[in-house]
């Protein structure tokens, strides 16, 4: 762990309470949340057993908790269907008619998939995945766009206890590549195009490239977005979805898993080159995303709830698919870029299907504004209640600009901090008991004792700078790195480790500080891994995309703060002595390099060749020491010069004493 300093001049004294309106709405009061903080204090496994409760058990669980440092079980031995919860719970009542997505296409297409129609179309699937051998326990990989068939093809898994693995349709062919082979998935899912800022993305054209170096893959699943496309189908092993599922009778009996049955494996980026397969499993999973949907979104059966996180991220599995569908609750996906065709385009789908809760990201937000304001106001946003962000910490400009330009002074915000390994939301304010300051999630839910620490473990003074750490398991975190039970040790449990005072503490990886009214304030990660766009990349993970490449011989990679994308990334590179090349050239080859190597979402804003990097004696690359040239401005204009880093010798020779 770095053990830097933290500091931050962040003052905000803003402070917004929940207007009567919304708190006359609501069934969540101060008491509600006083009473569940009361039960959490005496209790807190009971407190989540209570929790747990409210799913549907085919059986009961024998043991609530298990702790067996660092590995944790939820509610061994009760046995329960995820998918069962999100769908047949609802077929007895009057919400089997109810929508449960509502979909927009980007090219403007609506369809509406009731309850009933959505248990029928994930069935078939099911029928379909399990006719081609697929079992219990097998991981599917799933490579699509944001289609319903994205969301039945994960309940399609949870139905038959397959382990999904969603890959974010924004990846290459060799990201798709490694995480299909490290999760050993037999079946791929994927579509033959998607639709995006007008664009076909070609899916199945990536999915057969990759599938090429894919052992391990049987089968594979196409979901026809485009009646036009020619798409090559390698008999055998390609099968089209509707295809396959045709002559199924849709109403196949959901497997009775464990609670501790895996329900997924999603990849994120880590603080090394190896992306982590974050595994969850399904009791505690299913408990926290249910409880978090209702404190957090405060869910109504006429809500019409908007996440545009992408299916590909653990948003889109917490709060698009598993954590809105148990509530019942109608879900808006749009299939595009929320800009396209105009910037108007997400306050008119607002208006168009009345939403009434928005869940975005800072980023977002950030270039919605840079816009200005004549597009949302074009569009009649007063179905509104209530907005949420994700992702990053929001700064105060673009959280006031959401409050007012987007809800009308009228719609709480809450700001929710949580990671892919937490599962859920763990901390955030409650939207109609908390006093909200701008720019901080608040504090944890009732039932997660989160705190800001020094690296000795003790508890910071108010406003000091520290590591945020989860003091007890809670049931929704991940369980372990797939395939490696050492590295989830290694990165989650043993800054940590337990001791005489407590039994071990959850490191999140972000640094925090509390404040007076003992509100949360992120600072950012305190490892190599950054926030580009919402979306999360280790710098390592760059670093040796760019190595990977022939003419390449070292690269550090850093992040430098963004208006808009809250990091851009910034490459130094060091080519190797016998390249010949074009620095303009070379850059713009390097960042399609990168795209191909993992997507685009990583190619570096910036690529600086230098002779040589600054590094300590021992041969480790100062990365912090480019930062700061970056952010001090002492190397900057022309990128595509040779930096000359002799005169930091001085500099260098300062660090190591
Ligand atoms: C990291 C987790 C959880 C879904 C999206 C990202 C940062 C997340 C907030 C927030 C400040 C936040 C943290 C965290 N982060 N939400 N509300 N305020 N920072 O999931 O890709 O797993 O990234 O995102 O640094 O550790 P992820």
């Amino acid at each position: 762990m770095h053990d830097q300093k933290i500091s931050s001049l962040q003052v905000e004294n803003r402070r917004f309470s929940p207007s009567e309106s919304f708190q006359a709405q609501s069934s969540i009061t101060a008491q509600t949340i006083e009473s569940l903080q009361k039960l959490a204090s005496q209790d807190v496994v009971a407190f989540w057993e209570h929790q747990a409760n409210e799913l549907h058990w085919f059986r009961k669980w024998e043991k609530s908790f298990e702790w067996n440092y660092p590995f944790m079980k939820w509610f061994q031995g009760g046995l329960l269907n995820l998918s069962y919860n999100c769908l047949d719970i609802h077929l007895s009542t009057n919400r089997a008619n109810k929508a449960a997505i509502i979909w927009e296409s980007e090219p403007g297409e609506i369809r509406t998939i009731t309850y009933r129609q959505l248990h029928k179309e994930v069935c078939k699937l099911a029928e379909a995945l399990l006719q081609l051998g697929v079992k219990k326990g097998d991981v599917v990989a799933i490579y699509m766009g944001m289609v319903p068939e994205a969301t039945m093809a994960m309940l399609a898994c949870a139905r038959i206890g397959a382990i999904h693995n969603v890959i974010f349709g924004g990846f290459s062919e060799e990201s798709l590549k490694d995480r299909i082979n490290d999760s050993k998935a037999v079946c791929l899912i994927t579509q033959d195009v998607a639709q995006r800022k007008g664009f076909f993305i070609q899916l199945k054209e990536t999915a057969d490239i990759a599938m090429a170096s894919c052992p391990t893959i049987q089968h594979s699943i196409v979901y026809q977005r485009s009646a036009t496309m020619y798409t090559p189908m390698q008999a055998g092993r390609d099968h089209w979805w509707h295809e396959l599922t045709a002559n199924k009778k849709g109403n196949i009996a959901p497997e009775q898993l464990d609670a501790e049955h895996p329900l997924f494996i999603l990849y994120t980026s880590g603080s090394t080159g190896k992306p982590k397969g974050i595994f969850h499993t399904t009791g505690g999973y299913a408990t926290q995303v249910r409880y978090s949907v209702q404190l957090v979104f405060d869910i109504r059966e006429t809500d019409v709830y908007f996440c545009t996180a992408d299916v590909g991220w653990i948003t889109g599995h917490s709060y698009i698919t598993y954590g809105p569908l148990m509530h019942g609750a109608t879900v808006l996906m749009y299939e595009g870029t929320p800009t396209y065709p105009t910037a108007g385009r997400i306050w008119e789908i607002i208006e168009r299907h009345n939403v009434t809760i928005l869940y975005t990201a800072p980023t977002a937000i950030r270039s919605f504004m840079s816009f200005g304001e004549r597009y949302p106001l074009a569009s009649d946003l007063s179905s509104l209640r209530l907005l949420g962000t994700v992702g990053e910490p929001i700064n105060p400009e673009a959280w006031m600009w959401y409050y007012s330009v987007i809800g009308k002074n009228n719609c709480p915000i809450v700001d929710t901090w949580w990671q892919t390994e937490t599962g859920s939301i763990m901390i955030s304010p409650i939207p109609s008991v908390t006093t909200i300051t701008p720019g901080t999630a608040t504090a944890p839910l009732p039932g997660v004792i989160a705190d800001v620490v020094r690296s000795d473990g003790s508890s910071c003074e108010i406003n000091e700078g520290g590591y945020l750490v989860i003091k007890h398991p809670v049931p929704s975190m991940a369980r372990t790195v797939f395939g490696d039970d050492e590295r989830y040790k290694q990165t989650y449990w043993s800054e940590f480790p337990p001791n005489e005072h407590h039994q071990g503490f959850y490191f999140t990886g972000d640094g925090a500080r509390k404040d007076e009214f003992g509100n949360i304030w992120i600072m950012g990660r305190v490892d190599d891994v950054v926030n580009v766009s919402g979306h999360r990349l280790g710098t390592a993970e760059v670093e040796s995309a760019l190595v990977a490449h022939p003419d390449v011989a070292e690269a550090a990679v850093i992040a430098k703060p963004d208006e808009v994308k809250g990091n851009a990334l910034i490459a130094f590179v060091t080519m190797n002595k016998t390249a010949q090349y074009d620095p303009k050239l070379m850059n713009e080859e390097l960042r399609q390099w990168v795209g191909k190597e993992i997507g685009s979402i990583a190619k570096p804003d910036e690529i600086r060749f230098t002779e040589q990097l600054p590094k300590t004696r021992s041969g480790k690359i100062m990365r912090r020491l480019l930062r700061e040239i970056v952010a001090s401005g002492t190397i900057s204009g022309d990128t595509t010069t040779l930096e000359d880093f002799s005169a930091l010798e001085s500099l260098r020779k300062q660090e190591e004493e």
